[in-house]
């Protein structure tokens, strides 16, 4: 009895749990930018599919989890303790907002430290503007469904303020959302943070913001990564 007791919590457990996000479109393109490796930036799991533009890439994942498979458990606000210049690309997929307002900017600056000088981070976050108006336009509930994920449906409350089925289970507080961004915000942030260009990407998933923050102007060959899905590109001005 016991020991089928166990299979069900071991199933029910959060590394087991598939990812409440919504599988994404972004697997179009591959790289040939030649042996890179990048960051998983709060990955979850390396079950979890990576956009296809980093297949060949060695992939590193970190997490704070430890019970998920990371290469690196850590808590990455301190990224900045890393060793500087390691990696090509961060690869951060709705993890952003699973920090408070004020840590954000610190997280970020930690990708553009560990970050090759030439390197990019690729970020994906819960597009809570559109969220909002796609919710006040057709009259919708806080815990109205809008999408089946893996893990199983996904409410407005779970978008806002994190999956709640996966807070309740791990019983930890890392899974909850403590901010959210519009496109305007995270772009903001990306360039307040020290990006020298953003690119906004097409979103992988509904209720997205996809974009790549680059540490300098991105080369024909990292923009071909993203090319077909670029919706705009936002340069900063050195001379600010
Ligand atoms: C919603 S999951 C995203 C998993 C995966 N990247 C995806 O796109 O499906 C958020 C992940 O962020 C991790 N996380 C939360 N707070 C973190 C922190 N302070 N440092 C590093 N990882 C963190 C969680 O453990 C979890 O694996």
């Amino acid at each position: 009895m016991s020991i089928l007791f166990d299979l069900i919590r071991d199933l029910m457990t959060k590394k087991k749990m598939p990812s409440p996000v919504q599988p994404g479109a972004c697997d179009d393109k591959r790289s040939d930018l030649g042996q890179r490796v990048f960051l998983n930036v709060g990955g979850g799991s390396k079950h979890i599919q990576v956009p296809s533009h980093y297949s060949g890439w060695e992939h590193v994942l970190l997490d704070i989890d430890p019970a998920t498979d990371a290469d690196v458990v850590c808590d990455a606000r301190n990224l900045e303790k890393f060793e500087a210049n390691q990696y090509d690309a961060i690869y951060c997929s709705h993890n952003l907002e699973h920090y408070y307002h004020h840590d954000v900017r610190r997280v970020l600056r930690g990708f553009l430290h560990v970050l090759k000088e030439d390197g990019f981070a690729e970020i994906r976050v819960p597009d809570i503007g559109n969220l909002l108006h796609f919710m006040v336009e057709r009259n919708l509930g806080l815990h109205d469904i809008v999408y089946q994920s893996p893990a199983g449906p996904i409410a407005i409350h779970d978008i806002l303020w994190g999956y709640g089925r996966q807070i309740e289970e791990s019983g930890v507080d890392f899974y909850a959302h403590k901010t959210g961004f519009t496109s305007g915000s995270i772009l903001d942030a990306l360039t307040q943070a020290g990006f020298m260009e953003v690119v906004m990407l097409e979103p992988c998933a509904l209720f997205e913001l996809h974009l790549v923050g680059f540490m300098q102007t991105p080369t024909a060959d990292q923009l071909d990564l993203f090319g077909d899905k670029t919706i705009s590109r936002h340069k900063v001005d050195s001379a600010n």
